[in-house]
């Protein structure tokens, strides 16, 4: 192969994904060089605090707080920066200047994606972003290319480390959400702001993405359904232990076909769920991440790995400079999504799922046909139901526990029985209402 010029690298930011770029590029360059057919040359690296990077190992003389000249005059540009502004604005810099861009910001992709695609297709650059969703996890290429053929039903992940290493230690050691948080904390796990981990924007940023691609539908942020994990309780959790479950916060994203409640389209939602512990997910401890996709003709496919972690996500962001600099060097098209299919996408009342509702009630003769009632009043039809009495000091309680399993009903039904058993005069309090996935 005829050699090839040099490829100017430009790279936005050098904090915990940066640097781990900047030394991986260093320390392999021959490596690089050698799978691309040309070397990539890093050009320059951005930063505000010039000392802060050179203690975290990036070369004195790469760094600098210019990013115009820097941007430009690139072939390609790495953004890790994080956040919206600057970084929208330099990614749209690169990319009219002709730059290949590559993004870990799933913030930004899932708040001005449309913008930031449409700008990369009308200059005929490429936006590369493998790293956005699940750090080292392949998933965006699978979804983008090798199953470009097939016909994606559903994907449903753990795409946010922290609240998965938070209910997995709630899970696996009995303690409660608070302890679990402080533990997280320590370990460096949750965001500066932490409500992005634990009140699910996060995950909702990564379904987002994930549900853009899947359904080649633009999927805006605002019509992710979202519920964090801030009220699930140690109750809730051994609970679902008892019951062969276990509490994941997943981010869904699914067709949903037409039916007497409306049309098709497609759901994109992030809450805390029941899942079963055989399932795939249920078996994801720690921070990890797995996404569990189901395509018509692939069947299920489960992509696992670390979701979170500098030099991991540096993985993912070489992976994607890697296919960048070889579309330089071979010319041709690079990565093209499609959002023909333009589906609309449904709000959460249109959801089926199962409910887990567990209810403190008198234990009165007559009590657990008037609960019944209500259900079949709602058109919710009831698949288990487990009751116990408490006894303290050898004295029945007056008041017995009922945890109602449901059939499938979307959540509009769900909500009014819910709503309907808080109004009945038999019912003392609602313990738990959680929905039941995975089955
Ligand atoms: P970080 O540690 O906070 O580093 C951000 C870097 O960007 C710093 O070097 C900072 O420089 C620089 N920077 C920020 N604003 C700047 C500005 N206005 N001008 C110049 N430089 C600026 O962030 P990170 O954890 O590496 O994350 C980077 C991106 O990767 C984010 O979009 C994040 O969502 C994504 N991501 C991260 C992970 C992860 O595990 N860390 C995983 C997946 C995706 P100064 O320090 O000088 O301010
Ligand atoms: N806060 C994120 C998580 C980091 O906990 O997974 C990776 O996006």
């Amino acid at each position: 192969m005829q050699e090839y010029r040099p490829l100017r690298i430009a790279l936005l930011g050098a904090g915990s994904v940066g640097s781990q770029v900047a030394r991986l590029l260093i320390e392999n360059k021959a490596e690089l060089a050698a799978r691309v057919g040309a070397e990539l040359e890093l050009a320059g690296v951005v930063v505000r605090d010039i000392e802060k990077a050179v203690k975290s190992g990036v070369p004195r003389e790469l760094l600098t707080s210019e990013a115009e000249e820097l941007i430009v005059s690139s072939d390609i540009v790495i953004e890790v920066m994080g956040g919206i502004e600057p970084a929208k604005s330099y990614i749209l810099m690169a990319l009219k200047s002709g730059s290949d861009v590559i993004t870990a910001n799933k913030a930004l992709l899932a708040t001005h994606g449309t913008e930031l695609f449409d700008t990369a297709e009308q200059v005929g650059a490429q936006l590369y972003f493998e790293a956005a969703v699940a750090a080292a996890i392949p998933i965006i290429r699978p979804l983008r290319e090798s199953l470009a053929g097939d016909k994606v039903i559903r994907v449903m992940g753990i795409v946010n480390g922290s609240t998965n290493y938070i209910l997995d230690r709630m899970d696996v050691a009995g303690i409660s959400l608070q302890d679990a948080m402080a533990e997280a904390t320590e370990l460096g796990y949750l965001e500066a702001d932490p409500s992005l981990d634990v009140e699910g924007f996060d995950a909702a940023q990564k379904a987002a993405i994930l549900a853009s691609l899947a359904f080649h539908t633009e999927v805006p942020l605002e019509k992710v359904y979202r519920e964090g994990i801030t009220k699930i309780t140690a109750e809730q959790i051994s609970a679902a232990k008892r019951d062969g479950y276990v509490i994941k916060l997943l981010a869904i994203a699914e067709q949903v076909p037409a039916d007497e409640h409306g049309e098709a389209g497609v759901s994109v939602r992030v809450y805390p769920t029941l899942i079963p512990r055989t399932h795939p997910l249920g078996a994801v401890h720690g921070a990890y991440n797995a996404v569990f996709v189901e395509a018509e003709a692939a069947g299920q496919l489960m992509f696992y790995g670390s979701g979170a972690g500098g030099v991991q996500t540096a993985s993912a962001v070489l992976g994607d400079l890697v296919s960048a600099a070889k579309r330089h060097v071979a010319g041709g098209p690079g990565l093209a999504d499609s959002v023909h299919a333009d589906l609309p996408i449904l709000p959460i009342d249109r959801v089926l799922t199962r409910y887990q509702i567990t209810l403190e009630v008198t234990d009165q003769p007559g009590v657990l046909a008037k609960i019944a009632n209500t259900f079949s009043a709602g058109n919710v039809s009831i698949e288990t139901v487990e009751q116990s009495v408490q006894v303290k000091s050898g004295k029945r309680s007056n008041t017995a526990t009922l945890e109602v399993g449901t059939h499938s009903a979307t959540d509009a039904q769900l909500s009014a029985v819910v709503q309907a058993l808080k109004d009945s005069e038999s019912v003392e309090s609602i313990t738990s209402v959680i929905r039941v996935e995975g089955i």
